[in-house]
């Protein structure tokens, strides 16, 4: 299992605590607090689970669950490039799954996975909202329309380049 690494001198239950002192006032306080720590780590390390429960008298169980349910939060840091796929319906309809199948084949990865070296992640998203030019995949902070196998292959193997 990787350990994410706090900020130097800081641990992650500090950071943890640090942030849920920061924003326990607002309204439905664990989104942002997650959003919050994911900022500053790059992700939420498992070992933040305990601490946000016993920080907001939430049960495990209740924090595990939001983590798990928006796909925006990771429980290791991404990859150096992240590559998102569309998986919602419109990008599906023209053929998003296919470039999927096509990053498995060719990459030898999953969605969710970042390969061993730290290079490349890649994800599922539900929607960029650039619907008519699907399939879209984002590739850092960059939206790509009309994407199939050789055009993913070509953005992948390049951000995997630079
Ligand atoms: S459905 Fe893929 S961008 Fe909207």
């Amino acid at each position: 299992m990787t350990t994410t690494e706090p900020q130097p001198g800081r641990t992650v239950a500090e950071v943890v605590t640090d942030t849920v002192a920061a924003l326990d006032g607002q309204r439905g306080a664990l989104l942002p607090i997650l959003h919050a720590i994911q900022e500053t780590l790059g992700c939420v390390p498992r070992e933040a689970v305990p601490v946000l429960a016993e920080r907001l008298n939430l049960s495990r169980a209740d924090v595990h669950g939001v983590i798990s349910f928006y796909h925006d939060f990771r429980s290791e840091p991404a990859g150096r490039t992240t590559v998102k796929i569309c998986r919602a319906e419109a990008c599906q309809a023209v053929g998003s799954s296919r470039l999927v199948d096509h990053v498995r084949d060719r990459y030898g990865m999953e969605l969710g996975e970042t390969r061993s070296d730290g290079a490349l992640t890649v994800d599922q998203v539900f929607c960029l909202g650039n619907c008519a030019l699907g399939p879209t995949v984002q590739v850092g902070e960059r939206l790509h329309g009309r994407v199939d196998a050789a055009k993913l292959t070509t953005l992948i193997d390049s951000a995997l380049a630079s």
